[in-house]
């Protein structure tokens, strides 16, 4: 005898700083519901199998693969895309814009995920999380070339633009924050809004559009 479907479940995510609500079979993953059930295309579905880091958002502010969590796992908690890093396409999140000017991308087809990624290594590098090539004798990681290439080793780009890439995020990291600098991930850093609210680059890698979008 053949089993039931599971039956729908409806869910609430702050998705880019606007609450969602949907009904959905359980078993769709994250990045099914982003892509498909919400139209959210700019997260990319590369492996789908948690290989590639093509489709990374920030989950309660840390970078996860969407394609190995599944929806109902963030029921009332918020999710940050490619879409939403920036406060409008006039105001570029810095790491969108300096992928823009160090052209650290070719197809664009993994710039989404690099970004998120990258947006979720600078916050977990400024909070002292050391990684596999962390100094044992340093009190907080800098964000050396090294340092980037490792924590961004879950984010592969089949066009090997993996110099311009590290260019743009360590420009970023080594950017003071001015006080009045404000992103769209800083309001999501800071929860919801009244109402609604990894893996690696390799090591060695040879020379290197979109900064969001959809496919
Ligand atoms: S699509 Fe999720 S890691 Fe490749
Ligand atoms: S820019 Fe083409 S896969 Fe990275």
């Amino acid at each position: 005898m053949q089993a039931a479907p599971p039956e729908p479940v409806t869910l609430t995510l702050d998705i880019n700083r606007e609450r969602r609500t949907v009904t959905v079979d359980a078993r769709t993953t994250l990045l099914d519901l982003l892509r498909e059930t919400l139209g959210l295309t700019g997260t990319k579905k590369g492996c789908d199998h948690g290989q590639c880091g093509a489709c990374t958002v920030l989950a309660d502010g840390r970078r996860i693969n969407a394609c190995l969590s599944l929806a109902a796992m963030h029921d009332g908690g918020s999710v940050v895309t490619i879409e939403g890093l920036a406060i409008d396409a006039r105001n570029l999140h810095p790491l969108q814009a300096a992928f823009v000017a160090h052209d650290a991308f070719q197809c664009g087809y993994c710039t989404p995920g690099q970004i998120c990624s990258a947006a979720g290594m600078l916050d977990e590098l400024a909070a002292g999380a050391p990684s596999l090539v962390t100094d044992p004798g340093c009190a907080m990681a800098v964000a050396t070339d090294a340092e980037i290439r490792e924590r961004m080793s879950g984010n592969l780009c089949r066009c090997s633009a993996y110099p311009n890439i590290v260019a743009a995020i360590r420009e970023v990291a080594d950017t003071p924050v001015a006080d009045d600098s404000h992103t769209a991930l800083d309001d999501a850093d800071a929860g919801p809004r009244a109402e609604p609210a990894g893996p690696a680059m390799p090591a060695a890698a040879a020379p290197g559009h979109p900064t969001g979008g959809a496919a």
